[in-house]
């Protein structure tokens, strides 16, 4: 008896099945607004259980990369909407990934008058794409003040009642792959000496905060958020405690009641490992929806489904390249493959143009 295709709830939400599709950066918002080929992108992909939208910035500071959309200005609401209309007219569901880059951006990305921020003025190794210039080294990011803190939170918080005004189903937030949120959370790049740095009670003050005010904004039914345990992406090395800090985060996050933990995996890709004892961590002190991902094909995530390990599996790569992956793995079927050329390229080849199965 298969539980990947068969519905289920998140929260107060019906999913079609137990089948996400990971947020995936796309760059195909011209002038960070959501476009119409969007809509149609994340149309064809709705028969998901859930779909976590790519990587979207609640404030103009945090449009790192080119061609990515955001949520705060009233022209990207009036895009969420046509496409969050899109997903719901098949049944879909949708969450809005809230991510701001912080220090993993460059100035030649940003609109005018916006700045790349962290918690600390330490530059990230390696480089970042830009239209007008090609590679340009990260620069050194402007750390923030308290109150530019304050009005970052505020920032989420609105974000998040845009994703509703715009009628998406709620928002997770990206405190994963070496972004804002995971910038705070790690002390190679907080080296603060306030409230914010030090302790793992203080590095992970600023997520907290976040979380409570998209609460407090939306409801804890609405409100999702990505980690990586382990994950090194974007500058982010190993250290000593973070299995601990980690843990200390699945209990604090458990009794905010977050609707679901998200868990990035990408040893799949070479990256480290997330230990077993890890997931089983969050398994064992977050309560609610636990969403594995990485690297998963149909019979390793129905054995993950069977054995508890997760509620949810999230796949991003076949479902970039398999409009009707749901419809493809229960079948069986052969899947189209990525191509990683057109990843991040403007324009509908190689976003809506993978073929469906012949009908
Ligand atoms: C093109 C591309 C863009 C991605 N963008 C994001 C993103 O915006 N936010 C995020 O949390 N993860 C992002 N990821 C990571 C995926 O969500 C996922 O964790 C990863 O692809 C591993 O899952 P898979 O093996 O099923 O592809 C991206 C991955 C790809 C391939």
């Amino acid at each position: 008896m298969s539980s990947l295709y068969s519905p289920t709830v998140l929260g107060s939400l019906s999913l079609q099945n137990r089948l996400v599709m990971a947020p995936m950066t796309r760059n195909r918002a011209p002038g960070n607004i959501p476009s119409e080929l969007m809509a149609q992108y994340y149309g064809q992909r709705a028969s998901a259980g859930l779909i976590i939208t790519e990587g979207t910035s609640p404030s103009p500071n945090g449009l790192g990369y080119p061609r990515i959309p955001g949520i705060f200005s009233e022209a990207q609401v009036a895009g969420w909407k046509q496409i969050g209309q899109a997903v719901h007219a098949k049944g879909g569901k949708m969450f809005v990934q809230l991510m701001h880059t912080g220090r993993i951006g460059h100035p030649l990305n940003l609109p005018a008058g916006a700045r790349v921020v962290a918690p600390s003025a330490v530059a990230a190794a390696g480089e970042m794409y830009t239209d007008a210039e090609g590679m340009k080294p990260h620069p050194v990011p402007h750390a923030m003040t308290e109150a530019e803190i304050r009005a970052t939170i505020e920032e989420y918080a609105q974000a998040a009642r845009n994703a509703v005004a715009a009628g998406l189903d709620g928002i997770e937030l990206h405190a994963a792959n070496g972004y804002l949120l995971e910038q705070f959370i790690r002390p190679n790049s907080n080296r603060r000496d306030d409230r914010y740095g030090g302790a793992i009670e203080n590095r992970a003050r600023f997520v907290i905060e976040v979380a409570e005010a998209a609460i407090a904004a939306i409801g804890k039914d609405r409100v999702g958020i990505r980690l990586s345990p382990f994950g090194v992406f974007n500058d982010m090395p190993l250290y000593e405690a973070m299995e601990a800090d980690y843990a200390w985060l699945a209990e604090r996050l458990n009794t905010l009641g977050l609707v679901y933990v998200h868990l990035v995996d990408h040893s799949s890709q070479g990256a480290p490992v997330v230990p077993d004892s890890m997931k089983k961590t969050f398994r064992e002190r977050f309560k609610r929806t636990l969403i594995l991902s990485g690297g998963y094909d149909a019979k390793r995530a129905e054995a993950d489904l069977a054995t508890g390990k997760a509620d949810l599996i999230a796949v991003g790569r076949p479902f970039l390249a398999n409009p009707d992956l749901v419809a493809r793995w229960k079948a069986d079927s052969k899947t189209n493959a990525p191509d990683f050329n057109t990843f991040y390229t403007p324009g509908p080849t190689g976003y809506t143009d993978y073929p469906p199965l012949a009908s």
